[in-house]
């Protein structure tokens, strides 16, 4: 296989995690599906392809043994596709319509950013990623978990304690054991949380149709989803809004997470032999979408390197995935990357970039810092 895709055989680790762009138009223009061994999987980087992967989940599932997540926190709709992934995110879907984001989250959202910048103004200076970005990615997904006995702080502990025995499970090795710890804390404030009918707790709503279990398991992928992802893209954001002097509005947005987009693949199994763009996929195979290919695929995008936050079709970009695995959050994150970004330039008016930064990353894309003055 290997001599069909030199490129991808040639791919290192540290090219796809630092500066991956370069790579990813080599292999969109000449191996579309390359065979990447240092991912152990194929690696999909023509926009089109991607859709086809991204829509077909009956061919490319989620499902799948070698799926970390779901081995430390449990079957979820990130999990399941088919009839039980529909019954996982149907018991979510309403509180995440537009409306509702609208009415039950943009106050807390605009509140938390200003407590967060006016905590920081009299400093003058700021690392946006830990003093803005990250702080505010966790009240939010804490203030939609609603639950009954967890503030902000204890949220992120247990979600890095999740991470980080993920990750060693990712490695090969046994889940750890504060990752455990954690997670049974998690489920018991889940299980009170519904117990005491907490009205403002979507989990309350979601326990009327899912198992105590399966809340529990989902409650935990809301925080995977929205918690490093909004990080990364309220942090990219200001990173391109200030590089460029563009002002906040919902296509810069858009654009930003287009060039950058802080999950920058997703992972599909083959269920089936089948033929991607004339290669053949085999049964049980690897399959990773590039999400960042894909949202530069001149095909599509023209000029497809610059950031350019009138772009008409911006919006089109694959941040967010399509299919039935969209993300459920979308319209949340986009509201409040933009309330974020809107009430910090209108609070501090001089920000401007104090050194260089730029985003990295294998899966969730952001600078490691984002220092700034004012
Ligand atoms: C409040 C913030 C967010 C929440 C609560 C959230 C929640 C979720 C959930 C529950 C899913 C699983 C949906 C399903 O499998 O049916 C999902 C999928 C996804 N989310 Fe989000 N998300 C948030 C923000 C973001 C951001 C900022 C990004 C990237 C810019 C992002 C990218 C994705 C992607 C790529 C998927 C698809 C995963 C896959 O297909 O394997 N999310 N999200």
């Amino acid at each position: 296989v290997t001599g069909d895709h030199p490129i991808g055989a040639a791919a290192t680790l540290a090219e796809l995690e630092h500066d991956p762009h370069p790579l990813l138009a080599r292999l969109r223009e000449a191996e579309p599906v390359s065979w990447v061994p240092v991912l152990n999987g194929w690696l999909i980087t023509r926009y089109d392809l991607a859709v086809a992967v991204l829509r077909d989940p009956g061919t490319y599932t989620v499902d799948d043994p070698r799926f970390s997540t779901a081995r430390v926190v449990g079957p979820s709709m990130l999990s399941l596709d088919g009839a039980d992934h529909a019954r996982h995110r149907g018991a979510f879907t309403e509180p995440f319509r537009p409306a509702q984001v609208r009415d039950r989250f943009a106050g807390f959202v605009g509140v938390e950013a200003l407590r967060l910048i006016d905590a920081m103004a009299p400093a003058g200076r700021a690392e946006l990623r830990a003093d803005f970005a990250g702080p505010l990615a966790v009240a939010v997904v804490a203030e939609a978990l609603g639950l009954a006995d967890a503030d902000a702080a204890t949220v992120l502990s247990w979600y890095a304690s999740i991470v980080e025995s993920v990750s060693a499970v990712t490695a090969g090795r046994p889940a750890t054991e504060s990752g455990r710890a954690a997670f049974e804390e998690l489920s018991a404030s889940v299980r009170r949380t519904v117990e005491a009918l907490r009205p403002s707790s979507m989990l309350v709503a979601a326990a009327a149709g899912l198992g105590a279990a399966e809340v529990v398991s989902n409650a935990a992928v809301l925080m995977f989803g929205g918690i490093d992802t909004t990080e990364g893209m309220i942090t990219n954001a200001v990173l391109h809004l200030l590089d460029h002097g563009a002002e906040p509005d919902e296509n810069a947005v858009e654009e930003s997470v287009r060039l950058e987009p802080a999950a920058a693949v997703v992972d599909r199994y083959a269920t089936r032999d089948v033929d991607l763009g004339g290669v053949t996929i085999r049964r049980g195979d690897l399959v990773v979408v590039s999400i960042a290919g894909a949202n530069r695929d001149p095909a599509v995008f023209a000029d497809p390197d610059r950031f350019d936050p009138t772009r008409g079709n911006a919006r089109l970009n694959l941040a967010f995935v399509q299919g039935p695995h969209f993300c459920l959050g979308a319209q949340l994150a986009r509201a409040e990357t933009l309330i974020a970004l809107r009430t910090l330039f209108a609070r501090l008016p001089t920000l401007r970039l104090d050194g260089p930064s730029a985003p990295r990353g294998l899966v969730f894309r952001k600078p490691p810092t984002l220092r700034v003055r004012w």
